[in-house]
């Protein structure tokens, strides 16, 4: 029995999922606790490609549960999309997907709120995805405008939480923004609707948790985005609005620290990042363009190019400092595989003195310079190797230099996107 987090240790798109499916084959209960649709969580699995939003990953094994905390933002359409998209490649959610009453709802006025302040603050633009994830967590911390999975379920409250709402946030978009307002009518009936579709999954999915870990269950939490992108402790303001951090799984899912045994942060072999915000490892030439080009990044959410950049190990620190990480997940060594060199930030320097840790002022980020170590690549293929003793032996010089690094061991390191394109390490 054990209970895991798998998160992000750096800006999201790690290769949590990948990770979390190799490591959901010893589990019984997958756990999404915090973010939404913002996420883009990509799994191979049986010749398939699945791309979750909001289901944990850990739904394409058929004899496991999942569990969406009160910590998650949930988009009931995003959400129903996915179970159609599941139940058309033969997988079926029914009686093991739980979705907390405490689960905050994204609503269509959090989206229409979230895209028009986006284009007006133009240059200051978060560059979000776009779900509704701010305005959600916003409402959520405001209190009395949040409207939670439970509220679906009341005919009185909801309608009322709904008419409250539009009154306000129509104002805002036409006051504010000269847009249009939203319908009320068609929103009531459409969410009533959709509670009714919500009623079979919703559980104290704290109970179920607590209950499962007495029981002796093995349990899961998926983590999204990353370290870096979280609210507290991130390159705020170009964060996410929820704990990306360990912390996270505990608030975004009812169950207490003493309970976790391990917490494994995956971080990709370079770095990547989506939006706006400071990357100090940030390759804007050719290197940059190559390493997009050999690893496809593009986001799964929104289809953008992702920014490439060298791996940055103050970033890995900070992610193993505040996450208290037992151990890293190294992803996506084999894009690699072709570099003649490859360079890894050791630390960074200013004003000619060395910074160890990220700092969270960006314009004293923004005087940092990157220093970095070269290293040669290994220039041949790792994806059909299987053991840590059969890498080339200067993709473990790179492999070793970030444990040293790190001062944390690697328990993972995957070289494909496949399930079986994994190595354990002891
Ligand atoms: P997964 O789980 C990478 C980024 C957005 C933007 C910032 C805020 O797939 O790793 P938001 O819509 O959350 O308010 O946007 O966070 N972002 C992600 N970047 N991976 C993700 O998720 C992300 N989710 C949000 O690009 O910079
Ligand atoms: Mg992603």
């Amino acid at each position: 029995m054990s209970v895991r987090i798998v998160l992000g240790a750096q800006w999201g798109d790690e290769g949590k999922a990948k990770i979390v499916d190799y490591l959901t084959a010893d589990s019984d209960v997958v756990v999404r606790y915090q973010g939404g649709a913002n996420a883009g969580h990509t799994i191979k699995a049986d010749g398939l490609e699945f791309v979750f939003h909001l289901i944990p990953a850990g739904i394409v094994h058929s004899d496991k549960t999942c569990v969406i905390g009160n910590g998650v933002v949930l988009d009931p359409d995003a959400l129903f999309e996915e179970i159609e998209d599941l139940e058309s490649k033969g997988i079926s959610v029914e009686g093991r997907l739980f979705i907390s009453p405490n689960t905050h709802l994204v609503m269509p006025y959090h989206k229409r709120l979230e895209q028009a302040n986006e284009e007006k603050i133009g240059d200051a633009a978060i560059g979000t995805t776009l779900r509704g994830i701010g305005p959600t967590y916003q409402d959520k911390i405001n209190r009395s405008t949040g409207i939670r999975v439970g509220d679906l379920l009341d005919a009185e409250i909801l309608p009322k939480k709904i008419r409250t709402n539009l009154r306000e946030k129509n104002e805002i978009l036409q006051k504010i923004y000269g847009q249009e307002g939203l319908d009320e009518v068609p929103m009531i009936e459409q969410y009533m609707a959709l509670g009714e579709r919500l009623a079979p999954f919703i559980t104290d999915t704290s109970v179920y948790l607590n209950e499962a870990i007495d029981a002796g269950k093995s349990v899961l939490f998926e983590g999204s985005q990353g370290t870096l992108l979280d609210i507290d402790h991130g390159s705020y303001p170009y964060v996410t609005s929820s704990n990306t951090t360990a912390g996270g799984a505990c608030t975004g899912s009812g169950i207490g620290p003493t309970k976790i045994d391990e917490v494994i942060g995956v971080v990709k072999a370079y770095t990547t990042r989506v939006g706006n915000g400071p990357f100090p490892t940030e390759l804007t030439g050719e290197m940059g363009d190559r390493i997009r080009d050999i690893g496809q990044e593009y986001g799964a959410t929104t289809g953008r190019p992702r920014r490439c950049g060298w791996l940055d190990l103050v970033i890995v620190r900070m992610a193993v400092r505040i996450n208290g990480l037992s151990s890293i997940a190294v992803t996506r060594l084999d894009i690699l595989d072709e570099l003649e060199e490859l360079k890894i930030c050791t630390h960074y320097l200013r004003d000619g003195k060395r910074v160890e840790h990220f700092p969270s002022d960006l314009k004293v980020l923004s005087e940092c310079e990157p220093v970095y170590e070269t290293l040669p690549g290994w220039q041949t293929p790792t994806d059909h190797i299987r053991t840590y003793a059969d890498l080339p032996e200067k993709a473990r010089n790179y492999l070793d230099r970030i444990t040293e690094l790190a001062k944390t061991p690697i328990s993972i390191v995957s070289v494909g996107p496949d399930r079986d394109e994994t190595i354990p390490v002891d």
